[in-house]
């Protein structure tokens, strides 16, 4: 199906796509599962004497996570126990010496390939990206190209289905492994409720996915930046910009309105939305009813204690739970209620579970959640959720044609 590692030559030199986007503090990455895993396929290239050049993105134009790469390097490096070069740039000339630079057993890491306008232009086929100057400069400096970037796979974008146009491509190890137990997911049959718990800030790929995932699951919980857009929906003053937060609700809301109403419609009491939800109140946590909100003045950080006490029988009741997204900022303590006891409530169910979301999953370690208690921790979150709904992902399209 997919050409892997093991169809690679010696001693090559490789273009590998990673997926280390993390979520940033102080323009900094924030260590995630992703560099853990990447590490693993990147140590065993360097112990194959390959020389190893990596491109990867981090956030999109305009957001505050969207920042170089510099220290996503040192992150990686700490995994591998060793250096990794970087070079900020990504084809011009600087990245094209630290390339040749580059020898067999050696690491570098480009620019974020985002701050390329050629990477992400929308429409593009395969072969446009191609054509692309990223691709014409690049793909020649290279023997090989491998894809390990599974949680991107949905993204058709030059670094992803551009390369494998005009270069041998192969699968990297997290590449194969996630598609394979996602798409076993995505074939499966329950007999009892599926249940799947949603929330984090991507929230127009969790509607995307939702409308597509009727017949597959028997009960939506949902939380985070995609509960409040259903509580507006449904009539409640919240998921909309306060004037100084981060604008994650209203141009949201107004592209996907239609799609939740039409989804609200559709699945009815399917979809259980929080009764409650949390905010910080004099450096506390505090909660109200939903119904008591008269008009949204503060961030909701987390769903509340009434609205766990509602979704976790849910979960207790179901044959599989498959979670996207954290339902609050769990890795602030006082907001990690609602994600942590929901997925508790799944540790200690012997359903089947796969927990998604590239950072979602780094919860069940902060937490001592016992990754043996989870069938599947996946590291991809809009890549894992298309996947569940069968549609097909440009990256493994791309890698199948090579
Ligand atoms: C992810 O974090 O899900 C992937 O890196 C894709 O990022 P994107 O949603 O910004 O394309």
């Amino acid at each position: 199906m997919f050409r892997t590692l093991d169809d690679l030559d010696p001693e090559q030199r490789l273009l590998v796509r990673l997926d280390l986007n993390a979520p940033v503090e102080d323009g900094r990455a924030r260590d995630n599962r992703r560099f853990e895993r990447h590490a693993e396929t990147v140590r065993e290239l360097l112990d194959e004497g390959h020389a190893v050049v990596m491109m990867a993105h981090q956030g999109r134009p305009g957001r505050d996570s969207f920042v170089s790469l510099e220290s996503h390097a040192d992150v990686l490096a700490s995994h591998l126990d060793r250096d990794v070069a970087f070079v900020d740039d990504v084809y011009g000339e600087d990245a094209l010496a630290a390339v040749d630079d580059t020898a067999g057993g050696e690491a570098l890491l480009l620019e974020n390939v985002r701050f390329l306008e050629d990477e992400e232009l929308g429409d593009r086929s395969p072969e446009d990206h191609a054509e692309s100057d990223f691709v014409r400069t690049l793909a020649p400096e290279f023997d090989a190209y491998v894809n390990d970037a599974y949680s991107a796979a949905h993204r058709a974008h030059a670094s992803i289905v551009g390369f494998p146009e005009v270069m041998d491509a192969y699968a990297g190890r997290v590449m194969v492994d996630e598609y394979e137990y996602n798409t076993s997911v995505e074939r499966r049959e329950f007999d009892g409720t599926v249940t799947m718990a949603l929330g984090g800030t991507k929230a127009e790929d969790v509607i995307a996915a939702m409308e597509h995932l009727d017949g597959k699951v028997d009960q939506f919980l949902l939380g985070g930046v995609v509960g409040e857009l259903f509580l507006r929906a449904a009539g409640y003053p919240v998921g909309r910009d306060l004037p100084d937060g981060p604008d994650l609700y209203d141009d949201n809301y107004e592209r996907n309105a239609e799609t939740i109403e039409r989804v609200i419609e559709e699945y009815g009491d399917r979809i259980a939305l929080a009764e409650d939800m949390a905010y910080e109140e004099n450096g506390e946590r505090a909660a109200h009813d939903v119904d008591d909100i008269d008009e949204k003045s503060v961030s909701y950080m987390d769903v509340g204690h009434d609205t766990v006490e509602k979704y976790v029988p849910h979960v207790e009741g179901s044959e599989a739970v498959l979670v996207k997204g954290a339902l609050g900022v769990f890795e602030d303590e006082r907001f990690s209620y609602g994600t942590v006891e929901v997925l508790r409530a799944v540790a200690e169910s012997d359903c089947f579970s796969v927990v998604g979301g590239g950072d979602t999953s780094r919860t069940v370690e902060m937490y001592d959640l016992g990754r043996e208690n989870f069938d599947h921790l996946s590291i991809a979150g809009g890549a894992y959720l298309r996947a569940l709904t069968g549609e097909p992902l440009a990256a493994v399209e791309a890698l199948r044609a090579d």
